[in-house]
């Protein structure tokens, strides 16, 4: 038997990717950004993302089975991100799909964009390992799940209650008059700063925060706040700013906390294997202090390429594939986009 050909579309932030596979063969990976249309507003501007969708949608599918040499009446099924994410940004991906499903006569299938970041290394590795721990960081969202099964066991261990790690780095780079996207910008500078020089706070990390079961979750906004406080007394003080240091401090307190608490929540729960996802993912001190410690507790790190970190539609197509392979039903047709859909 032939593995299903599944063509993925997501949408759920500034990219429209298109993803098609074969099984766990990846066909193509197509992805248009709209992020030089969010640069002069300093992040995403939700309205700008779900027009650029819309624009992009049509052309990004033509252009993905051009390159993996399908035709749209050879898929077998399409996938679609129904959340979390932008409600906007989503709806153009859910409407398009359902429209291109039902024109086709192909069955539809909605997936979750947090378990689809997970379910992208199957077409890296060609199987997923579970259970796994999984850390997804990005400019959109940020999370630590358990996945027991990538279709039937997905639980959410923690996230952040404020700011995403990628926004974070979006908005000190913009205190520091860096462009963006921040975080690469931020990453670049820190690289000529001292890690120790300024000692910023590690969000939602005291015992008592445990207690209040904030064990596994972030908080980047007191962070942020405390860079700020920190550049203007500074400058209130007439004293240079030396952006290299408070770079390195700022980016050393994102990547503690972040890792300290992915690794504490694979060795609570005994499952000693971690996937990284996200843009974040980028973050060379991120997967340094990642796999310093993770080699120290004993757990296996998995980090996919890049560019299927990032939101991507290969992802979706994934996991559109195995929910295939287990015998799922497509998904009833009247579903809709869930801006705030848990795992
Ligand atoms: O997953 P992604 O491409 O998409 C969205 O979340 O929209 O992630 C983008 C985010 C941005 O916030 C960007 O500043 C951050 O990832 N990012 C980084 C690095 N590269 C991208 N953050 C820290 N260090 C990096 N090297
Ligand atoms: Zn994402």
């Amino acid at each position: 038997t032939t593995e299903p050909l599944v063509l993925g579309i997501e949408t759920s932030c500034d990219e429209t990717g298109i993803g098609i596979v074969r099984g766990t063969r990846l066909l193509t990976n197509t992805v248009s950004s709209s992020m030089d249309a969010h640069v002069r507003f300093g992040g995403v501007v939700p309205e700008v993302a779900s027009r650029a969708h819309l624009e992009a949608f049509v052309p990004a599918i033509r252009q993905a089975c051009r390159t993996a040499g399908v035709t749209l009446a050879e898929l077998d099924a399409v996938a679609v991100t129904s959340g979390p994410g932008l409600a906007g940004a989503l709806m153009v991906g859910v409407a398009g799909a359902k429209g291109l499903a039902a024109a086709l006569g192909k069955p539809l299938y909605a997936v979750n964009h947090l378990a689809a970041h997970v379910a992208v290394d199957i077409v890296d590795r060609g199987r997923l390992e579970t259970p796994t721990i999984a850390l997804l960081v990005s400019g959109g969202h940020t999370e630590i799940l358990r996945v027991g099964d990538i279709v039937d066991d997905v639980e959410l261990l923690g996230r952040t209650i404020d700011d995403a790690a990628g926004e974070a780095f979006d908005k000190v780079a913009r205190l520091l008059g860096l462009p963006y996207p921040g975080g690469p910008q931020i990453s670049a500078a820190a690289r000529n700063g001292d890690r120790a020089a300024v000692r910023f706070p590690r969000g939602l990390s005291s015992k008592k925060d445990d207690a209040r079961g904030h064990r596994y979750d972030f908080s980047f906004s007191g962070l942020k706040t405390a860079v700020a406080r920190w550049v203007e007394s500074a400058g209130a003080r007439g004293d240079a700013i030396d952006a290299a240091d408070v770079a390195a401090g700022f980016e050393e307190a994102v990547v503690d906390v972040l890792t300290a608490k992915a690794v504490r929540a694979a060795t609570d729960t005994g499952i000693m294997r971690l996937l990284l996802g996200g843009g974040v993912a980028a973050n060379v001190r991120l997967r340094e202090l990642l796999a310093e410690r993770c080699d120290a507790a004993g757990i296996d790190l998995r980090i996919p390429p890049i560019p299927l970190c990032t939101d991507n539609g290969a992802m979706v197509a994934a996991l559109g594939a195995e929910v295939i392979r287990r015998g799922h039903p497509p998904t009833a047709s009247d579903f809709g986009a869930d801006s705030s859909l848990g795992v």
